[in-house]
């Protein structure tokens, strides 16, 4: 099996004021081609900017991220556009579907964008949502969709440009735990089905306990759990410093944006 992601000893930093939080703290990861992961941790913890840093959407500060064969430290912002674009599938908790668009434009447009001829992205967007079970939905405009529904063209948005990866940050936050576990299941079956590397982040524990490798982000590093799920990536010694207050970072429109290869 080739591994798709191989991270090294990563390091993140924020700056605060004349302060410096020590957020990820020496991340080490392995992650197979068609693997399932799921990451669980405290809000604050790191787990977004993990996913933002993998995806490309966020520099680090130290260590080695390789995703797709792709060393993503040092590259310009031009080369981490087209990786975003060829590499990486993004799913948020908010869908960032444009409003003025149907679902199965919603979907070709990443492709579309890419250079993708139009009736081929249309194709395969139907495709994609067909497997979402969306075939009655694809002319509905993201208004004339339930949460679920909208979420489930997100992933469908995120597979157009068969990317390496799909990293989804509380893809069922929004939802209620019936549509929860209908989206997981559809992620986690789609993903396997296209042989897709899925990284989950969740505070679902249904959600998480469906990844096939479960860790738990806690004091700046990658925790196996339960204990001994996971294969072994050799340890590396601990920067100190606290870990940062509790408190998402806001999710900006743009990054979703950018995620979606929609701007640069
Ligand atoms: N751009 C930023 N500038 C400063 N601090 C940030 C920034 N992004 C995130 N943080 C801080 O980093 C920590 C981890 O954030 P985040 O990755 O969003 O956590 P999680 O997704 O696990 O809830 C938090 O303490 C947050 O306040
Ligand atoms: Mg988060």
């Amino acid at each position: 099996m080739s591994k798709i992601i191989v991270v090294r000893g990563l390091i993140k930093n924020f700056p605060q004021g004349d302060q410096t939080l020590f957020i990820l703290r020496g991340v080490q990861l392995e992650v197979e081609a068609g693997d399932t992961v799921s990451i669980t941790g405290q809000s604050g913890s790191g787990k977004t900017a993990l996913l933002n840093i993998l995806g490309g959407l966020d520099d680090f500060n130290e260590g080695s991220v390789m995703v797709g064969g792709e060393e993503l430290k040092g590259l310009s912002e031009t080369a981490l556009s087209v990786f975003r674009r060829k590499k990486a599938g993004f799913i948020f908790q908010f869908h960032y579907l444009l409003k003025d668009f149907t679902a199965l434009e919603n979907v070709m447009m990443p492709a579309y964008i890419g250079g993708m001829k139009k009736k081929a992205a249309l194709e395969k967007a139907r495709a994609l949502l067909s497997d979402m079970r969306l075939d009655a939905r694809t002319g509905h405009y993201p208004s004339q969709l339930s949460g679920g529904e909208r979420q489930r063209v997100a992933v469908a948005r995120s597979m157009i440009n068969d990317p390496d990866v799909i990293l989804a940050d509380e893809p069922t936050g929004n939802l209620d735990p019936e549509n929860s576990a209908a989206v997981s299941e559809l992620l986690y079956a789609n993903a396997e089905k296209w042989g897709k590397s899925l990284l989950v982040v969740t505070h679902d524990t249904a959600v998480a306990e469906r990844a096939k490798f479960r860790y738990r982000l806690s004091e700046g590093v990658l925790k196996p759990e339960p204990e001994g799920q996971t294969r072994d990536v050799p340890a590396l010694s601990e920067t100190g410093g606290a870990a940062g207050p509790e408190g998402a970072f806001p999710e900006g429109g743009l990054r979703g944006m950018a995620a979606n290869g929609l701007v640069s």
